[in-house]
């Protein structure tokens, strides 16, 4: 059996197109669209790129942005950032606030994090956050695990039941990746640095959800027949390639769908972002038609 790719780029510019017309009907409705600030501190190559994706899928579908976000220097103290934080939480234009990680090692990225405002906290990384998710009673999700459940639903599998495992334990997506599919009803299973034979927890999985950030570490030959393969790995490699955490071409001779690297994962993180700052703004004005 081929493979069905799990087209995330597709996915994501259907789901922006939705998200551009409801912000112009929001827009028009409340006088305002739905505003993010995305603060970078210090030069990181990798982060620059992100942010200015981020600011720029924002201007195209009509979130303002640019007026709110800023740039600082490396050297920026934690208590400047922590100012421009708290003026954040309380400018009533701004939805959601968004700090890009990694700081510089001089700033503490939790005091950050519990510093923004939950209701604001776009990225879904608060512990308010990350706790109502636990209890089943979710607020603002993680966007990369909210986007990997948005593309397994475009599978049409019911995942009730079915076993999932998770390599890679990160705050950022292993960990909410588990939350979201034990609230989806799968069995879940996190695979980690400690975890003693990776390939026997593989060899179960219905679904493989690969965020560890190694090329290759999981071996193609090991995915079960139709198994469902998402792969969060971005791995840049000597040839300039981007590839994933799993042997793209040996996987997908026996999965029923799985992710491409880059197209699949990676369009849909920043989508849930945009769609979690309009989801933060109908909370702030209380509209939730
Ligand atoms: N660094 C890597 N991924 C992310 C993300 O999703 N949000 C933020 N704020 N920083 C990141």
């Amino acid at each position: 059996m081929t493979a069905r790719i799990l087209d995330g780029k597709a996915i994501a510019a259907r789901l922006r197109l939705d998200l551009k017309a409801e912000i112009a009907r929001l827009a028009d409705k409340h006088g305002r669209a739905p505003g993010l600030a995305v603060i970078l501190v210090g030069e990181d190559a990798a982060s620059q790129v992100y942010v200015r994706n981020k600011k720029k899928a924002c201007l195209d579908i009509g979130l303002i942005s640019e007026e709110f976000s800023q740039t600082l220097p490396a050297q920026t103290s934690q208590q400047h950032l922590l100012g421009l934080i708290a003026e954040l939480n309380a400018n009533p234009k701004v939805d959601g606030i968004l700090v890009q990680m990694p700081v510089p090692e001089h700033i503490d990225p939790e005091t950050i994090i519990e510093a923004i405002d939950p209701g604001k906290d776009v990225d879904g990384f608060h512990p308010y956050n990350v706790g109502r998710l636990a209890a089943r009673m979710p607020a603002l999700r993680s966007c990369t695990p909210y986007g990997c459940m948005k593309l397994l639903e475009e599978t049409g599998v019911d995942l009730h039941g079915q076993e999932a495992v998770i390599v890679g334990a990160s705050n950022i997506v292993g960990r909410p990746m588990a939350l979201e599919l034990l609230l989806a009803g799968a069995t879940v299973t996190v695979a980690h640095k400690f975890t003693r034979n990776l390939q026997e927890h593989i060899e179960r999985a219905d679904i493989v959800v690969a965020a560890a950030g190694k090329p290759g570490l999981v071996r193609g030959e090991w995915i079960k027949k139709d198994a469902i393969v998402i792969d969060v790995g971005i791995n840049h490699g000597n040839d300039g390639k981007l590839t994933g955490d799993v042997e793209f071409e040996s996987a997908a001779q026996r999965t029923a769908w799985i992710t491409p690297v880059p197209g699949g994962v990676g369009p849909m993180t920043i989508t849930m972002l945009l769609s979690n700052t309009v989801q933060a703004f109908r909370e702030h004005l209380g509209d939730n038609q």
